[in-house]
């Protein structure tokens, strides 16, 4: 297999659209007239724009795009360049640094991560059995939702107890179920990623069963509202027109309305429904509120549920691979999210999270199978393509902080983060036949 990994998923979104030009990054503050913007920095449509591609004709478009955007991508082909544009993989390559830098030194600070009671092998089992059990429980609640049908939160409650109680355990065994990804199930399986990543961040964060419970079935039932928007909207393949964005918009406010109307729910549990689409910088939805308008539940989700999203695939788009996602939320940490709870966001999930296919500095390939929280850059590797680029009969699983026998150097570090989309390797079809992941779709 040849080494030469694409990590950006633009650069693979423009060969595919043969524009491999010259197409550079640049921040937005130095935009210019006369410059061709071919791409922005996020994957998600929520910009007044119908289109990323345009020339900059008037200050006005470049006012718009500000609010929106930190940096966008520009065609030195199509429009002037700049000298303080940088070419998309050294930009990639600058941002992968900086964020295992400052990761890294935020957990110097951080207390030391919470130990889990059991261990991974002990907790899959359950873990797999709750999962199961939600996906039924949140099909139930939004078919009911869409036939109009009353809706009882009880059931929900009783999974997210199960799952709170599973996390409490081992959080890395629900933790690695968010791998699970079908398009043909994204609305289920969205409720409940972003349900175990908030459980598993509120975890991180220290917080007790009682408010894990009300943040996990918040998270849970975010979306619910989403029911009542039409589904031409809902499941419209490309960028919304404003008005229908408008339509889209008002789910927030219906998931609020229909969780209120239930009883025994704590009322900080609608704070995640009403507040998951809005931004640090206030350009979020339905209130655009900014900072600490906005509450932490209402933050923690939105971090969550923007992770899910893009690193989810869609019928009209395959997601990017979770390092990859990390990297772009890295960077917008301070105008979409709260900073610092962003960087507790990852080192929770990891700056390799669960599913991670990594290059080794051996020339062998892996799947990441386990996090260390406190070596960031060393989890445990599932070998399973040797240094020949032959896939390996019995893929045996080893830990990265592993020294040589001279106890002087690692034995393997991590080189590069393999796309499985440009490699054509599938990590989870890899940990079903390990047994670690089970077929969502049965
Ligand atoms: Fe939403």
């Amino acid at each position: 297999m040849e080494k030469t990994f694409y990590l950006e998923y633009i650069i693979n979104e423009l060969i595919e659209e043969e524009v491999i030009i010259m197409i550079k990054k640049i921040e937005v503050s130095k935009l210019k007239r006369g410059m061709f913007v071919s791409k922005f920095d996020r994957p998600w449509i929520e910009t007044p724009f119908l289109f990323s591609r345009m020339l900059i004709k008037d200050d006005h478009q470049i006012e718009k795009i500000k609010k929106y955007c930190i940096h966008v991508y520009i065609d030195t082909e199509k429009g002037l360049d700049s000298e303080e544009s940088i070419h998309i993989a050294e930009a990639d390559k600058k941002i992968e640094h900086e964020m295992k830098e400052t990761i890294q030194e935020a957990l110097k600070r951080a207390p030391p991560p919470v130990e889990e009671k059991v261990k991974f092998e002990e907790e899959i089992k359950e873990a797999k059995k709750v999962h199961v059990e939600t996906k039924e429980v949140i099909k139930n609640v939004l078919s009911d939702i869409r036939m109009g049908k009353s809706v009882s939160t009880n059931d929900a409650k009783k999974v997210v107890d199960d799952m709170t109680e599973s996390i409490m355990r081992n959080r890395d065994a629900l933790l690695c179920l968010t791998q699970l990804k079908s398009k043909d199930e994204y609305t289920s399986l969205h409720s409940i990623n972003v349900c175990v990543l908030c459980l598993t961040f509120g975890r991180h964060m220290g917080y007790q069963k009682i408010d894990l419970k009300t943040l996990g079935v918040g998270a849970l039932l975010h979306d619910i509202g989403k029911m009542k928007i039409p589904n031409e909207v809902l499941n419209k393949a490309g960028a919304l027109t404003n008005e229908e964005f408008e339509i889209m918009k008002k789910h927030t406010i219906y998931s609020a309305e229909i969780l209120s109307k239930t009883h025994d729910l704590p009322q900080r549990a609608l704070e995640i429904p009403l507040q998951h689409h809005e931004r640090y910088n206030g350009t979020g939805y339905p209130k655009g509120l900014k900072g600490d308008e906005i509450g932490v539940f209402g933050m923690i989700s939105s971090i969550v549920d923007v992770y899910d999203a893009i690193t989810s695939n869609r019928v009209y788009h395959t997601g990017m691979h979770a390092h990859e996602a990390l990297k772009r939320m890295y960077e917008w940490r301070g105008k979409d999210f709260h900073p610092t709870l962003m960087e507790r966001f990852i080192q929770n999930v990891g700056i390799y999270p669960f599913g991670t296919l990594a290059g080794l500095t051996t020339s062998q390939i892996g799947i990441v199978i386990s996090i260390n929280r406190l070596h960031v850059l060393r989890p445990k590797v599932l070998l399973i393509i040797d240094e020949k680029g032959k896939l390996y009969g019995d893929p045996q699983a080893i830990d990265l902080t592993e020294k040589s026998p001279d106890g002087k150097n690692y034995k393997w570090s991590i080189e590069n983060v393999i796309d499985p989309v440009t490699c054509h390797i599938d990590p989870q079809q890899f940990l079903k036949n390990k047994g670690i992941l089970y077929d969502s779709g049965k």
